[in-house]
């Protein structure tokens, strides 16, 4: 039988955070291992161009998201890993796609509604801070999606319209020219749907509230330190399902450390302890891929090797869908 697909990709628009470790990289590395799946996960590089135009910064941050899936265990071996901007398969894609998609599902799209809607709420001109990439960024994403046939693409809840933009646009060239594409499905993990930031807000590098993963082990310690919490004295019960530290916790303890933590709750632990004890696990978890990590950043060339045999295995699967794609749309005699 067949292995599905499962393919997703990470932009490169600031450091990772523990919001896309546990919504995104963790579980897409969990599917990795079981040998059910085929997994293709890449550094959505040209997707972060769209925010990033820093020469230095773009290129750092590039290498940051390698690095991290790196260390935090993804095996290259079994995973088809690789930088989207080594793959012009994709882009040649995009382009054949974007003349099948109606300029009305652009314009629905949430990252360039936001700011459309922010820009109308202050009275400027509608299309201010919006880059023609910005606001085609569906479509790239959904040709980096159907190019590999995807069945499975594991998101975050933020992603899902993109998820459904690429199986409208599959739906609309399968259409018109006959089935061609796969229709994908996103996962979401809906306990982990959403992880909070520093302040309550949703996670995000846009909101400045991130626990980023690979920090020194006193800034760590720093920043949970200035989770939000409410006001509940020690002593007084709290309930585990309604509390950020304990949502954080779940995902970096064992399931021994996780009853006892739920017991500790309801047994009125304080904060200040809850948040010592999220420290020590999140700590003992991160210390050897943080180190990893380190030693990554400091060997760029090694990562190259890695991403530049990644784009192969993935140019050798893309390049004959692409040439199907061409033919089907009249490109040769
Ligand atoms: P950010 O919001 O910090 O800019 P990205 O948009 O780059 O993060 O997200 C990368 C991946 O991580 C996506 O799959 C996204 O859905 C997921 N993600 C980001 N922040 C969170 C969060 N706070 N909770 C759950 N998932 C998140
Ligand atoms: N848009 C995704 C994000 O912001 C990144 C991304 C680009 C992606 N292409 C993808 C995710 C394909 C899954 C599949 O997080």
């Amino acid at each position: 039988m067949l292995k599905k697909v499962v393919l997703t990709g990470i932009k490169p628009t600031g450091r990772v955070h523990i919001g896309n470790y546990i919504a995104a990289i963790k579980p897409a590395l969990q599917l990795a291992q079981t040998q059910d799946y085929n997994p293709v996960y890449f550094i959505a590089d040209y997707h972060g161009l769209t925010f990033i135009q820093n020469k230095e910064e773009f290129n750092h941050l590039s290498y940051g998201i390698a690095a991290t899936w790196l260390a935090l265990g993804l095996d290259p071996d079994r995973v088809t890993f690789y930088r989207q901007s080594d793959v012009p398969e994709i882009f040649e894609l995009s382009w054949i796609l974007a003349c099948a998609t109606p300029k009305g599902l652009m314009n629905r799209a949430h990252a360039y509604k936001a700011i459309v809607d922010k820009n109308e709420q202050t009275g400027v001109d509608p299309d201010i801070g919006v880059n023609m990439g910005l606001y085609t960024y569906p479509i790239l994403m959904a040709s980096d999606i159907l190019l590999f046939q995807s069945d499975i693409v594991p998101v975050g809840k933020d992603q899902i319209q993109h998820v459904e933009i690429a199986r409208d646009i599959a739906g609309s060239f399968n259409r018109t020219y006959g089935s061609t594409f796969k229709l994908p499905e996103y996962k979401v993990d809906e306990h982990t749907a959403v992880i909070p930031g520093l302040d309550g807000r949703k996670m995000s590098k846009s909101y400045n509230n991130t626990i980023p993963l690979f920090e020194p082990a006193e800034t760590l310690k720093n920043l949970i330190n200035h989770i939000k919490t409410d006001s509940t004295p020690p002593g007084e019960p709290k309930s585990p399902s309604d509390s950020s530290l304990f949502l954080i916790y779940k995902e970096f303890a064992n399931s021994d450390q996780i009853n006892k933590m739920r017991e500790k709750y309801q047994h009125g632990i304080g904060w200040g302890e809850a948040k010592k004890e999220l420290f020590l696990v999140m700590n003992s978890f991160l210390e050897e891929p943080r180190k990893k990590y380190n030693e990554l950043m400091a060997a760029p060339e090694r990562i190259d090797e890695i991403l530049s045999k990644g784009a192969e295995r993935a140019r050798a699967l893309a390049i004959p869908l692409l040439e199907e794609v061409k033919i089907k749309i009249g490109r040769y005699r």
